[in-house]
């Protein structure tokens, strides 16, 4: 990780050093020992668990995440078998998260922990910070509840927490407002028990102290809170910009014959979907018939010749600012051979056996409806 510039110095208002910051850390934590949520890492100090669900957590809801969290420690117990794991079987489980780069980096980084470390996780940042995929976050998270390392955390529910504590008038989302936040969220953390006090942080910010209509009654540190005292919950802080959103029409093709789909490797170096598999698929040229589109990507990706046949069905989908239609078309192979270069390698595969590889969400409901007996044309 690049060294980073220091936080900007955080002047805390005049009494919450000596008199609000203890009676707020002591009311925080006695509220979360009450209210936490249960979840399967919580009671847990041993950082890979920890670790494991705070990369999924940055990606999605504690609910969604359980579920997942759980296939996966039981596949890979500790970070030794994640290590040894194979990444086809980590792509797998972590299917239906998204942001499959994640999970590449988390093997990485746990290949590289291994290899350096053995089998205990390592209390210092110094090691985290130059881990693929860890930055600020999963650092501070891991290490102040795993070792009780004095360190803060940031994430979508803390910043809103904070910016209301101080009725601060920044984003604390990106520039100023973001350095000010990392500063403050040091400035209140205790001496002790930091990692359930960053965590009671995001708790609140999660279950009371909600982006809209605040719960401020059920708030067990509303008395200290600038925001409430000024009246402005409802403004601080300023809304998230609405992502401009594009819209892309994407065809893709599933070749087979009587009982085998062929399937293609994306390559390790792809920037989205690494090492995972598909149908070719890409974008639709302006003005493009759908059926002139299918024929040309599945040329363009694959070095085959189809015979285009019918239409399976419409997915739509999104990945980050973009809204996908992708529809898909069955084909059989004319002609050409596979040539690799947009993908890495291709496999013809029953259509039994489909389901036991790494797919995106959107690949997977297309293949599911191609398989799907009686089917007609579908939307998603
Ligand atoms: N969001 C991400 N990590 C969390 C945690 N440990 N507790 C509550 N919310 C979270």
């Amino acid at each position: 990780m690049a060294t980073r510039p220091p936080d900007p110095p955080f002047a805390l208002p005049e009494t919450w050093a000596t008199r609000t910051l203890p009676a707020l850390r002591k009311a925080l934590l006695a509220w979360f020992d009450v209210n936490r949520r249960p979840m399967p890492w919580r009671d847990s100090r041993d950082a890979y668990p920890i670790w494991v669900s705070e990369v999924m957590l940055q990606q999605t809801t504690v609910a969604a995440v359980v579920p997942f969290f759980e296939r996966f420690l039981t596949a890979f117990p500790t970070v030794r078998r994640l290590a040894n794991a194979d990444e086809q079987q980590v792509l797998h489980l972590w299917q239906g998260l998204g942001y499959y780069r994640r999970a590449r980096h988390l093997h990485a980084a746990a290949k590289q922990l291994v290899a350096d470390h053995g089998d205990a996780l390592p209390d210092d940042p110094a090691v985290w910070a130059e881990l693929p995929g860890v930055g600020r976050y999963i650092l501070g998270a891991v290490l102040s509840q795993a070792f009780e390392r004095k360190l803060p955390i940031v994430e979508a529910n803390s910043l809103r927490v904070l910016a209301r504590w101080f009725a601060s008038p920044l984003d604390p989302r990106a520039g100023p407002g973001q350095k000010w936040v990392w500063a403050a969220a040091t400035a209140v953390l205790p001496d002790a028990r930091i990692g359930d006090f960053n965590q009671a942080v995001m708790e609140l910010g999660a279950t009371v102290c909600t982006p809209v209509a605040p719960r401020c009654e059920a708030c067990p540190v509303a008395k200290w809170c600038e925001a409430k005292r000024l009246g402005r919950q409802a403004t601080i802080p300023p809304k998230a910009k609405a992502k401009a959103i594009t819209t892309v029409a994407e065809v893709g093709v599933i070749l087979h014959d009587d009982a085998a789909v062929c399937l293609f490797q994306r390559r390790p170096d792809a920037a989205r979907w690494a090492g995972m598999w598909e149908v070719p698929h890409g974008e639709v040229g302006p003005g493009e018939p759908l059926e002139a589109a299918a024929v040309r990507v599945v040329r363009e990706l694959t070095g085959f010749t189809p015979t285009l046949g019918e239409e399976v069905a419409t997915v739509r989908h999104g990945v980050t600012r973009f809204a996908i239609t992708l529809t898909g078309f069955e084909a059989t192979i004319r002609g050409g051979s596979f040539a690799a270069g947009h993908y890495a390698q291709a496999r013809t595969v029953p259509a039994a056996e489909v389901a036991d590889y790494p797919m995106s969400t959107s690949q997977r409901k297309l293949l599911s409806e191609w398989r799907r007996p009686n089917r007609g044309r579908r939307l998603f």
